[in-house]
């Protein structure tokens, strides 16, 4: 009887141990469906800040700040990772620029850009009619450009790192060794991307395969993780010489590239002085060329500088049309201006001399849009003689700050993974000027400043702003978004400055965007009011709809001083501090 009773005992309770089990792993697996890891896209904390596009990277850099690492390192470090778990632009294969404030109120600026290769040339994607050949500079491996994330980033650590390098490149390694679960958004990308990766790869790589990947998939990255080791173990020769730079070259041949040996041991990241300039009682210290971001940054704030914006109001028609006027106008000396400043006289000063600026919106009316065709770029003398996207924030403990953006230019880049090294290579040939008046990926035309030279850097739009206001660390900002990155940023910004709102409220508001050509208001999917879009187009503007525009990480030190970090909520940035 006994053993009667507690067969039946065991038999009810191994049901209900097999019942909650099966409620256990639902309940896992359903989680997963929605997404592998915790996401915050709004945290406020008291030390230290963390803001990227990826929850796992966000974390690399916070484990490294807790270690003691100032934010330099934890930048470093949430590259490397980025370049691991968010292969559509985190990347060693690509380059970029990294803004600092020191805790002691000093700025600094490294360009790490990719360069046209010593092969490449100013035609080199014209036919014989001199007619732009589709897609040659944005897929396949005539679009990479010379990599400068690796030299980029050691030499940031040699200039501020205080833990050693393997120790910050350490957690990208075991990331690629071990694998991570993806993404919904990873998984959607991927998939989209299977074509392409077939038809632009000599060995399929890693993010290849028969099935459609599923979110909470391990991804595992052996070969790039072999690549990082060489990286942590010779330093920048792990990647510009020896195995990797063997197997980049090689790659090279096997599509009809160009990069050769002496391009990547040749290849340097630059320190170069920041783009400093008020916007009232604030400083804003942002990137120089051959980035665009910083100039037109500041162009657009010294712009809007005299106009009521705050008194007309978030979104208003007079805001919306006083900001897209300066945009035009700043567009249009971006066209014709900027370019690599190594290799062309780029007019920074007059670009931002306060009477041109005055001057610019001199034909500006109230009530009726300008039209492009009637907006020339700034006639400057130009002395002719001398030549020359994922974004990252980091706060530290003892106040230093970093904002860098990176990116392979489109979503994984030229979408070739160098064979065996388990790497994607950008595609950032395509933001020069292929042909003078002929719009690139983002519709952005450019000129003679933007040509192609051999060894010379594509202009970019990457913003990596940094703010103070009343001479304290304020606002740590930048974006993805090609085009849009600048206007984003200078939104964002003016949504804290000048329409009051708390960060996750400026970071999350709608955008809008205007780039002087081609001559239209792009504006987010149900970002305006159908009466503010009425009365934008009764003053002549042309209205065009896009699902977002740019993808904003910010940090702002709050006034008890405490860290505010906010992610993009159009996208799966991951905000984290302690
Ligand atoms: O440097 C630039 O301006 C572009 N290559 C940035 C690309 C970008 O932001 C892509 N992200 N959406």
């Amino acid at each position: 009887m006994l053993n009667k009773n507690i067969f039946i005992f065991l038999k009810n309770s191994l049901f209900y141990i097999l019942f909650f089990l099966f409620l256990f792993l639902f309940s896992c697996q359903s989680s997963i469906k929605e997404h592998p890891y915790p996401v915050t896209q709004n945290a406020t904390t008291s030390n230290a800040m963390a803001v990227s596009a990826h929850p796992l990277a966000t974390r690399v850099g916070l484990s490294i700040l807790k270690k003691g690492g100032n934010a330099i390192d934890a930048t470093i470090a949430i590259q490397f990772a980025l370049a691991v778990v968010y292969p559509r632009a985190g990347n060693i294969g690509g380059g970029g620029f990294m803004v600092v404030r020191t805790n002691k109120g000093e700025y600094a600026s490294l360009d790490y850009r990719e360069k046209a290769p010593k092969l490449g040339s100013r035609d080199m994607y014209l036919n014989t009619d001199k007619n732009v050949i589709p897609n040659l500079s944005r897929i396949g491996h005539l679009a990479v450009g010379v990599p400068g994330t690796v030299d980029g980033l050691i030499n940031a650590h040699t200039k501020y790192g205080q833990l050693a390098f393997a120790e910050v490149i350490q957690p990208a390694i075991d990331l690629a060794k071990n694998g991570y679960q993806l993404s919904p958004k990873e998984v959607n990308r991927l998939n989209k991307t299977q074509e392409a990766f077939r038809e632009h790869n000599t060995t399929m790589p890693v993010f290849v395969r028969e099935a459609s990947w599923k979110v909470g998939d391990l991804l595992v990255q052996k070969d790039l993780a072999q690549t990082l080791t060489l990286i942590r173990d010779n330093g920048r020769a792990g990647f510009y010489e020896g195995i990797t730079a063997d197997k980049i070259v090689a790659e090279m041949k096997a599509g009809k590239g160009l990069i050769s040996h002496e391009d990547l041991l040749e290849y340097q990241s630059k320190w170069r002085t920041p783009i400093i300039g008020d916007y009232k009682n604030y400083k804003v210290i942002s990137m120089p060329p051959p980035s665009s971001g910083g100039i037109a940054l500041l162009q657009l704030l010294k712009l809007v500088e005299p106009f009521p914006l705050s008194t007309d109001g978030f979104h208003s028609v007079d805001a919306i049309h006083t900001m897209v006027e300066a945009e035009r106008r700043v567009y249009a000396d971006r066209a014709k201006h900027l370019g690599d400043i190594d290799f062309y006289p780029v007019p920074q000063d007059s670009l931002l001399e306060a009477a041109y600026l005055l001057d610019r919106m001199s034909d500006f009316s109230k009530d009726k849009a300008t039209t492009s065709e009637s907006i020339a770029a700034g006639a400057f003398e130009v002395a002719m003689e001398s030549f020359e996207t994922t974004h990252t924030c980091v706060v530290d403990k003892a106040g230093n700050a970093v904002s860098l953006t990176t990116t392979l230019n489109g979503n994984y880049g030229s979408k070739v993974v160098v064979s065996n090294a388990g790497f994607l290579l950008n595609n950032e040939m395509d933001d020069f000027s292929a042909k003078p008046g002929v719009p690139n990926m983002y519709g952005l035309v450019g000129n003679e400043a933007n040509a192609i030279e051999p060894g010379k850097r594509m202009l970019s739009s990457m913003t990596p702003t940094i703010i103070e206001k009343d001479g304290q660390l304020h606002l740590i900002l930048g974006a993805p978004g090609g085009s849009t990155i600048i206007t984003a940023v200078f939104q964002v910004f003016l949504n804290v400055a000048e329409f009051n709102m708390s960060l996750e409220e400026a970071v999350w508001a709608s955008r809008f965007h205007h780039q002087w050509l081609p001559d239209q208001i792009m504006y987010e999917k149900d970002g305006l009011d159908n009466a503010v879009k009425k009365a934008l187009e009764d003053k002549g503007h042309t209205l065009n709809e896009r699902a977002y525009l740019a993808l904003i990480k910010a940090i702002q030190v709050l006034p008890n001083g405490d860290l505010q970090g906010v992610g993009d909520n159009r996208s799966e940035d991951h905000a984290e501090g302690y």
